[in-house]
């Protein structure tokens, strides 16, 4: 199939939120979904920036790749990318907190053996990225993720309506990591327009292929309603 070439945003991994030089807030994200996004999109021609936050991967080839740490670093990244891609595949695991105040020197235990020391540490919230974005889109369509545990479909549904996606990839977990790393997944794509697609075990690369159809798909439609406009 003939595709037009698009101009997508993806973003991967998780976000590091500093607590002192040595320690930070994170999550189990690997990007493994992220990276073969970024090798179907480019198998079907289309022209990737890709956001990541540190994987352990090396950066794919041939694409342009911008590494950040913090949720904070990645907002700044997708901002001066956003105006000029067609579409944005937040696959990020974007760190919903960080710490107040990151230490400036390590921070170091109390020292007394026995007993329970108590130790608070005080987290604001980061912003949501993929929702401020799509309050500025212009043209640009925007697909999310939600890992979910429980309730998944009305979770997903509700994350889609809130922060205004025009679809979102719903995945499961099964066991206590699922679904990171190289495994299959269990979920749904589910669109603005009410379509779920349930998937079931599916492998990341045929889940990749999927997602690509679907944003491919939502870049046309849209095309066709803002030329009739
Ligand atoms: O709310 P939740 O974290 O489950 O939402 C997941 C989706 O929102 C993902 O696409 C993720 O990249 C995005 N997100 C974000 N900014 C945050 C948290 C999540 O863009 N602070």
């Amino acid at each position: 199939m003939r595709r037009h070439p698009l101009r997508l945003l993806i973003t991967a991994g998780p976000t590091r939120e500093p607590i002192d030089p040595v320690r930070f807030l994170s999550n189990y994200s690997t990007g493994v979904l992220g990276h073969t996004l970024v090798a179907e999109a480019q198998r079907r021609g289309h022209a990737v920036l890709f956001i990541t936050g540190p994987t352990g991967s090396p950066p794919p080839r041939g694409v342009k790749t911008v590494a950040v740490e913090t949720a904070l670093q990645m907002q700044a990244a997708l901002e001066r990318a956003f105006p000029a891609v067609d579409a944005v595949i937040m696959a990020a695991a974007v760190a919903d907190f960080r710490p107040a105040r990151a230490a400036a020197q390590k921070i170091k235990r109390s020292g007394v053996a026995g007993g329970l020391k108590l130790w608070r540490l005080e987290l604001v919230e980061n912003p949501d990225l993929v929702a401020g974005l799509a309050t500025r889109r212009t043209r640009q369509v925007i697909m999310g993720f939600a890992l979910e545990t429980s309730r998944a479909l009305a979770n997903a549904r509700a994350k889609l309506r809130t922060k205004q996606l025009d679809a979102i990839v719903l995945t499961q977990m099964r066991g206590p990591r699922a679904p990171f790393g190289d495994t299959t997944v269990d979920g749904a794509i589910v669109k603005s327009s009410g379509a779920v697609q349930p998937f079931r075990r599916l492998a990341k690369p045929a889940l990749a292929r999927r997602i690509l159809d679907t944003v491919e798909r939502l870049v046309a439609q849209r095309g066709k309603t803002s030329s009739a406009a």
